[in-house]
């Protein structure tokens, strides 16, 4: 099928670029206390909302999906995410997803037969004494992992008479309540202890909150893999805390930090009465991480698979000799990892590919820690580009102290760096993501969210109007909620839950199911209208979703969508 797309009969390319801004984890939520950006001062976003800008520029609001099914989770409960968010602004269609892909294999017990499965479950099985490690993020949050699936692991490698089985469990925190470790660890004891007095050898060996221990993303920081190195692989307790029990880890870690949550508790190693690990990986054993989202997956991953005198990062040590698989390949053009258990969405024929095809010009450009959102989950889950000549692809480093501390992140300096490359590169279609909303969003911390968006409206301004200034055209959107919703929520009274918080709320660091905002503005503008009989597919909900902007953004470019997209949010307006 070719890519050449055909001109469009209705839209016209303005003179500058097409820039999709995306910020990230702003949702429209309720008007209430809790909501950082109702009680930000964001006077820039309130005249987008309102329908024009300072200046008098027109702007087309639509409030859009962007959970659920809309962008291919398996329930319209899920809340939204990243990855699939990314996925479906880059895809122009919807996709059924990691979370929904594993749960069907999972359900089905497909994997049982899959290649994978069989070489290493070979090592553990039969008389032979290998240890099948499972090692994941342990909650139900259905973003990176789910519970779920590492228990259906656990109950087919018992059915193929593994015998010896080790969790290395990381703390989440972040997609689930702040404080619920335990809520998920409590279960797993009980179950593996159920599990001894049959005679498994089963336990819990090491974990860590997954912001500091295994889950970095996009090189930010090797220092968190490396402590997961430590603390699953080596078992080295001279650098490593040890305990009895991963419960006893948590309780003790939460006394010595008043406040401190599961997110950030430090990693640890659980050893037996003599203080020995019970799980340190040696030679001839397996290892399966459970994860199915690829970006904080890839880092950990790489150090399993890449040969010796390969790897930089830092001194794997005396590396064991282990089979290791991924729950899914988390990049299939870098082959990463080389053996996983479920086969990934096969996410094609995206924007990006288009835009090179077409000759378009594309400036992907964000701080580190969102980097790979615009180009890697953009471009379907690849990293790399599809024509050097034709993509520029620009991080702007991300600090490595928690975003709280430093509300504003790299807004400022993103800003600087797109106007700066609009001018130099020329791109026909740029995009962009502001991390603000998203990542203080995720520590909890309410004022530091509501500067979080002033922030992200400062830098909009500047860049919206630099934009209108050079006759491009902006579509401002977002790609999940979270800072709109800062506190939990009673369902029955919509009030927040009360909790320790300074505002005397139980924080709120996940993700939401909020629909949110797509605002669009720039040269040309007026001619079009939302078309508000577009949907992204569920005759039931008649709301577009962030699915829907790709075919927008092509058609902004004047093209024709490609068959397979949906249908973009604008038409021309009628007279
Ligand atoms: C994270 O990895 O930080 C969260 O689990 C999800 O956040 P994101 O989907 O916004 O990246
Ligand atoms: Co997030």
């Amino acid at each position: 099928m070719s890519f050449k797309l055909e001109p469009s009969k209705d839209f016209k390319k303005p003179p500058g670029p097409v820039c999709l801004i995306i910020m990230d984890g702003v949702g429209i939520g309720a008007e209430e206390q809790y909501n950082a950006w109702y009680c930000a001062k964001t006077p820039f976003l309130d005249s987008l909302r309102n329908g024009k800008t300072p200046k008098g520029n027109i702007v087309l609001n639509a409030v859009v999906d962007a959970s659920g099914r809309s962008v291919g989770l398996p329930e319209d409960s899920d809340m939204g995410n990243s990855e699939v968010g990314h996925n479906a602004f880059g895809a122009g269609r919807i996709y059924s997803q990691g979370a929904k892909l594993v749960n069907e294999s999972m359900d089905s017990k497909t994997f049982k037969t899959g290649e994978t499965w069989k070489w290493l479950l070979e090592n553990c099985k039969d008389g032979k004494e290998g240890t099948l490690h499972l090692l994941g993020l342990w909650s139900d949050g259905n973003v990176h992992s789910h519970v779920k699936h590492a228990y259906a692991l656990l109950d087919a490698a018992l059915e193929e008479g593994c015998k010896h089985i080790r969790f290395h469990i990381l703390l989440d925190g972040r997609d689930v309540s702040e404080t619920s470790a335990l809520d998920y660890v409590g279960p797993l004891e009980k179950h593996l202890a159920s599990l001894r007095e049959k005679g498994v050898d089963v336990h819990i060996a090491s974990g860590g909150g997954r912001m500091v221990t295994t889950m970095d993303r996009y090189e930010a920081d090797w220092r968190i893999v490396q402590r997961g190195w430590l603390s699953h692989v080596l078992a080295d307790t001279e650098t490593i805390r040890t305990f009895s029990s991963a419960s006893e880890a948590i309780q003790t870690f939460r006394k010595e930090e008043n406040g401190v949550i599961d997110q950030f508790l430090p990693p640890f190693i659980i050893v037996d009465n003599k203080g020995s690990p019970l799980g340190r990986m040696k030679d001839g054993d397996s290892v399966i991480l459970f994860n199915f989202r690829g970006d904080r997956a890839i880092e950990i991953s790489t150090c399993f698979d890449a040969p010796e005198g390969t790897f930089h990062h830092f001194d794997r040590g005396c590396m064991p000799k282990v089979r290791f698989a991924g729950m899914m390949q988390y990049d299939g053009e870098s082959k990463i990892p080389k053996h996983y258990i479920v086969s990934p969405p096969n996410i094609e024929r995206t924007l990006g590919e288009y835009l090179v095809h077409n000759n378009c010009r594309r400036l992907s450009i964000s701080e580190t820690q969102k980097f790979g959102h615009v180009t890697y989950f953009f471009n379907g889950n690849r990293a790399n580009k599809f024509n050097e000549e034709l993509e520029l692809y620009v991080e702007i480093p991300s600090s490595r102290e928690r975003e709280n501390t430093r509300p504003w992140m790299k807004a400022a300096e993103i800003t600087d760096s797109a106007l700066a490359a609009i001018d130099e590169f020329k791109p026909d279609f740029v995009v962009l993501n502001y991390a603000n909303g998203d990542m203080v969003g995720h520590t909890g911390v309410y004022h530091a969210a509501v500067i979080a968006m002033e922030a992200v409206d400062v830098s909009l301004s500047r860049l919206v109007n630099g934009i209108i200034e050079r006759n491009g055209i902006a579509i401002v959107s977002a790609d999940h909620g979270n800072c709109e919703t800062m506190a939990e929520v009673d369902k029955k009274t919509g009030k927040p839950v009360k909790g320790n918080s300074p505002e005397g709320w139980k924080a709120l660091t996940s993700h939401t199911t909020t629909p949110v905002p797509v605002m669009i503005t720039g040269y040309g503008i007026e001619k079009y209208e939302i078309d508000e009989s577009v949907t992204w597919g569920d005759a039931n909900r008649k709301k577009a979703g962030i699915v829907n902007v790709t075919a927008t953004c092509a058609n902004l470019l004047g093209f024709e969508k490609p068959k397979e997209w949906l249908p973009g949010l604008l038409k021309p307006k009628s007279l």
